[in-house]
């Protein structure tokens, strides 16, 4: 039976909720999903044009994780990213805690998304200062071509680290991202590819782990985004502006296992559980990230409707597809029955990630179609570090091991305690 926006627009009643913490996955790796989101995928096409041609916005970007987001298209095309005295750093503001802005407030940056909020600016951020600090290490005298390349090798290799060893396994279960690399044969995966049903639905799983507002440093914290869509700019972590020294993140809030503060209170923060309630912020969103003209406020909504236009599948056909058994039609509908049938795949992943794994990571569709996605990705890249030195450890490795909080700590300095990086057995299945 097809499916038309009044059978599953009802769904985005019922994805309004606080949520619980995941105590599997730190408020980081959220922004992280975001910043890797954007090195993989853009899709320009607006919700209000009529039909979008599913095969045409597969992939704006090079699908792969490469960081043209931050590099752009190298010092010698985009001159404005980098530092015209020093060959081969990023241009910084002159303060050195935010992103280079012009005189209104938009970044200079290859990848506007980035700002997008100011989490996810301060990670891109954070990016721009490794690839720095990474250069800083090398030989004084190469040739500064050379240097930048070498530099740029060693933090794309880094960055695909953290991706497959930290993140995917946080996000889809260790033992099962290792099974799917294992069982990807490189030379029968063609070029790389973004399937529709990654951007358009299963890697959408992020937006349910978005808390309503974030504590960034020792003493600031702010919602993501004001109730009023159309508020100026206030106390929030609206993007696209300059903060003027405030919100400078602190990434032991958001990442490792800093011991609590003075109260006992957890210095860092947990990102929410993957299931089918969302944050209130993103069900109103402000004029920064849609346009005012735009009557899709709602990120479920959105969601939802771009799932129904590209035509993307439903779980359960993906399911049956793959082999892999159904979440009951009774469960995935149990807030509203009698909608029940097939399910909107966005809608399914989320549910599947709640019933089988209480939330913790994803499950069955959700994590079949992300690790696969980021396999193929990878072994696709010839320049990837699976294709060049498989059994390659990272040169800036802590013990063998290379965290996000090992990153920041190499970069700024900072003393972040790492978290154990035993991810556990899967959460058992909802009873
Ligand atoms: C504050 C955080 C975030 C906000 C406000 C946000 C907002 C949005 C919006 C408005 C869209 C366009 C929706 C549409 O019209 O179809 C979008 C797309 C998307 N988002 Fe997010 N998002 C956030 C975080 C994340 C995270 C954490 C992930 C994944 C881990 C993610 C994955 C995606 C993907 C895959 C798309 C489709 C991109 C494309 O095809 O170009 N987002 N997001």
């Amino acid at each position: 039976m097809k499916r038309e926006e009044a059978d599953i627009l009802p769904l985005t009643g019922i994805m309004s909720g606080p949520g619980d913490d995941n105590p599997r996955i730190k408020a980081g790796y959220t922004f992280l999903g975001q910043f890797i989101d954007h090195d993989l995928t853009l899709d320009l096409t607006s919700l209000l044009e009529q039909q979008v041609d599913p095969m045409a916005t597969t992939k704006f970007r090079t699908p792969a994780l490469e960081l043209d987001s931050l590099y752009g298209r190298g010092p010698g095309a985009q001159p404005a990213l980098y530092d015209k005295d020093r060959f081969g750093r990023f241009l910084l503001n002159p303060e050195g805690n935010d992103l280079q802005r012009n005189a209104q407030g938009t970044a200079l940056i290859s990848e506007h998304r980035n700002d997008e909020n100011r989490i996810v600016s301060q990670l891109h951020l954070l990016f721009l200062k490794f690839h720095n600090a990474v250069l800083d290490t090398l030989a004084v005298g190469a040739d500064d071509q050379q240097k930048f390349e070498d530099a740029q090798r060693l933090v794309r290799w880094h960055y695909q680290w953290i991706v497959l060893n930290e993140f995917l396994p946080r996000t889809v279960g260790g033992d099962f991202m290792s099974e799917v690399l294992e069982s990807t044969d490189p030379h029968h995966i063609g070029p790389a590819y973004m399937p529709v049903e990654f951007s358009g639905a299963t890697y959408r799983f992020g937006h349910s782990q978005i808390r309503p507002g974030y504590a960034i440093n020792d003493t600031e914290g702010a919602p993501l985004f004001p109730a009023n869509p159309a508020a100026p700019p206030g106390n929030d972590l609206r993007g696209g502006r300059d903060f003027g020294g405030t919100l400078v993140v602190d990434w032991k809030h958001f990442f490792g296992e800093a011991p609590p503060a003075a109260g006992g209170a957890a210095v860092v923060q947990q990102s929410k559980k993957i299931d089918t309630k969302l944050s209130g912020p993103l069900l109103n969103l402000p004029n920064s990230v849609v346009p005012p003209t735009d009557l899709a406020r709602s990120l479920a909504e959105r969601n939802l409707k771009r799932g129904l236009r590209l035509r993307l599948p439903a779980g359960e056909t993906i399911a049956d597809y793959l082999g892999i058994e159904r979440v009951p039609e009774a469960v995935v509908w149990e807030e509203l029955p009698a909608n029940a049938g097939l399910t909107p795949l966005w809608f399914y992943i989320l549910k599947e990630a709640e019933v089988l794994h209480h939330g913790h990571h994803l499950g069955g569709v959700g994590a079949a179609v992300v690790a696969q996605t980021f396999a193929n990705v990878v072994l696709a890249d010839k320049a990837s570090y699976l294709n060049n030195v498989p059994n390659w450890t990272p040169d800036l490795a802590v013990g063998g091991k290379f965290t996000m909080a090992d990153l920041a700590n190499f970069t700024l300095g900072t003393s972040i305690p790492n978290e154990t990086l035993d991810f556990g057995p899967a959460a058992p299945a909802r009873p």
